[in-house]
Parts: C-alpha cells; structure tokens; sequence
C-alpha cells in the first residue's frame, strides 16, 4: 500500500507514515495526547522542572482583573473562544473575574479530546451554573473553521499554555492567518508564550530527571504499536533533548539504539531504522518580546499588552485585531 493510494487510513495513521517515510523522521505531537499520554503530561506540568504551567498560572492570578478589562474592552457581551483548555485551572480564574463584572458572555472551549472537554463542562457547571457553554471537540484548525462568520457578538480568543510553541513556523502562520480569518477588527486574542531564557532552565525542563518527559516521548510510540499493529523495540529507544539559545529552539528525540525494522502492520508499511537514528519527536519554541510583536504584526494584529510574570519567563500577550 502505499500513502498516498490509501484512501481508507484515519489521520493518525495517515500522519505517522508521513512522517515516518521522510528522510528525517518526525512524528507529529498533536498525537501525545491519548489517555495515558494526558496522564504523563499533567504529571509533566507537576514536575518543579517544568516552570512554564507555575508562570502562567500565576500571571493569571496575579492580573485576572487587568487581563479581563482588556479583553472584555468595550464590548458589551462577549464569545470567550478558548483552543485547548486542558483542565481549564487559568481560564476559571478569568471567568469568574469576567461574571462578577456581570459581562455577558458565552464560552466555547475546543478540545481535540471529547473527553476532555466533556469533563471540563461538567466541573464549570458545578461552579458557574449560570454560565453558558457551547464545547466544540475536534481539532483546533477544523473547528475554526467551522465556527466561521459572525454572530453579531466580539470575540476573545484564549490560546494559552505555550501551545504555539509546538507548531512549526509554516503551521504558526498557518493558524495565524485562520485566527485573523476567524476573528474580525477590534476582537482580542490572548497568546501564552514561553519566553527565552537560561539554556539551562529551558533544558531540565525537557530533560527531567523523573524521566517523564522521556515517558511522554515514548508513550507515542507505545500508541503506535497497540492502534497501527507495529513492532517498535521500544526499550531500544532514547530520549534526547536540546536547546538551541540562538533560534529559541527546543527539540526533543528518540533515538534507536541499534539497527531495526519496523512493521507498522496496520498500514502495511515497513519502516527501516539505521543504528543511532532518530524520530524527531516534538518543537517546543520560546521567543522574545520583539518575535511576539513581529508575529502579531504579520499576522493582522496589533500587541496592546504583555502580561508577564515576575521572572519574565512566561508572557501571555494580548492582541487586538486590526
Ligand atoms: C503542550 N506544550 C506546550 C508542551 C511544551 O512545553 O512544549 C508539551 C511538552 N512536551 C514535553 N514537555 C511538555
């Protein structure tokens, strides 16, 4: 069979050969997250190492108030679009301040996990009974898409967390100019970014010594082999971070110890592994302030304000559409 005949793959299949027949191997991250993977990555924002979830955290908690006059700015009544809101910890702290003010307001949370966000509306309804929720499941790009053209109402989209830092430029641009599509002159945006800092910092983040970081890596894998039938020597696999101060950029490997074969069967593929070849598992980028306004003004928006915390390691920005 080959990828591009197979009509009949489901896109995760479909994904993984792709980037499993390219000459530098990848894998695309937006699969971590299965059951097990959500598990490992909420033990990931535990783990002291992994300082982004604390700062951003407290930015919200600190400043809820000032974040809500600014996106709340004007508008009389607002649609809170919120991209991966994960278990919703940051957006709970906004909402309150946002109905204690009495602005009306829908929230539309978008998971790529029906799961999560069916969860997610049931906790919210236990606290703002009086809140209304529209949940979307699906994946981010697609359910824009399909929320397109105005009701009248403003919009103020939450994209936190530094999810931005996982996609790869082309990607970034691509949501970017599907953000302003989706949004029209005078609605806000909030972007969580992680910020560059100490090489060092930014490393043992992704090189924890609890070896969860390594788990998540691996467990992509372990999803290849039960859903796709394949035979990856799992054990043969490492894990490999870096951090390049230059470009802002993190990467993380798995890298096969020996020689091996691996038969994807549910694709029909075989994929062949050198000794020390790697999978180019995940980007994770940080910027400076200068990237974020550059990016905002390619994008169609205008920077009105970064929020940041108190060691500038994080910076939720918030953007006004032109
Ligand atoms: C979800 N995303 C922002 C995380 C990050 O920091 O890139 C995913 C992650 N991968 C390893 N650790 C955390």
């Amino acid at each position: 069979m080959n990828i591009q005949t197979s009509q009949k793959l489901s896109a995760f299949a479909h994904d993984t050969i792709a980037g499993l027949i390219n000459h530098n191997k990848f894998l695309h991250p937006k699969y971590f997250y299965d059951a097990t993977g959500s598990r490992i990555f909420e033990k990931i924002m535990r783990m002291p190492e992994y300082y982004l979830t604390d700062c951003e955290y407290h930015i919200f908690d600190q400043q809820s108030e000032s974040i809500c006059e600014a996106l709340a700015n004007g508008h009389s009544a607002i649609d809170l679009v919120e991209l991966g809101p994960g278990d919703g910890l940051k957006s709970r702290l906004l909402l309150h301040v946002l109905i204690q003010r009495h602005t009306p307001l829908n929230y539309l949370p978008v998971d790529i996990s029906k799961h999560a966000v069916d969860e997610l509306v049931k906790d919210l309804h236990k606290d703002f009974p009086s809140l209304k929720i529209e949940p979307k499941a699906g994946d981010y790009f697609d359910v824009i898409k399909n929320m397109q053209g105005s009701n009248g109402r403003s919009k103020a989209v939450l994209f936190l967390g530094s999810n931005i830092g996982n996609f790869f430029p082309q990607e970034r641009k691509a949501f970017l100019k599907q953000l302003r599509e989706f949004t029209s002159s005078g609605d806000k945006v909030l972007i969580g970014f992680d910020l560059k800092k100490s090489p060092k910092v930014i490393l043992d983040a992704y090189d924890d010594p609890q070896g969860y970081t390594r788990d998540f890596n691996i467990n992509h894998l372990v999803r290849i082999n039960r859903e796709l039938d394949a035979d990856f020597d799992i054990p043969e696999f490492e894990h490999h971070a870096v951090y390049e101060p230059v470009t802002g950029t993190a990467k993380s490997f798995l890298v096969s110890r020996k020689e091996q074969k691996v038969n994807i069967r549910g694709t029909g593929h075989t994929i062949k592994f050198k000794k020390w070849e790697s999978i180019f598992m995940e980007l994770s980028q940080k910027f400076d302030l200068d990237d974020i306004e550059k990016m905002a003004m390619e994008g169609g928006f205008v920077v009105k304000k970064n929020f940041t915390d108190s060691k500038n390691y994080f910076a939720d920005s918030l953007w006004e559409r032109k």
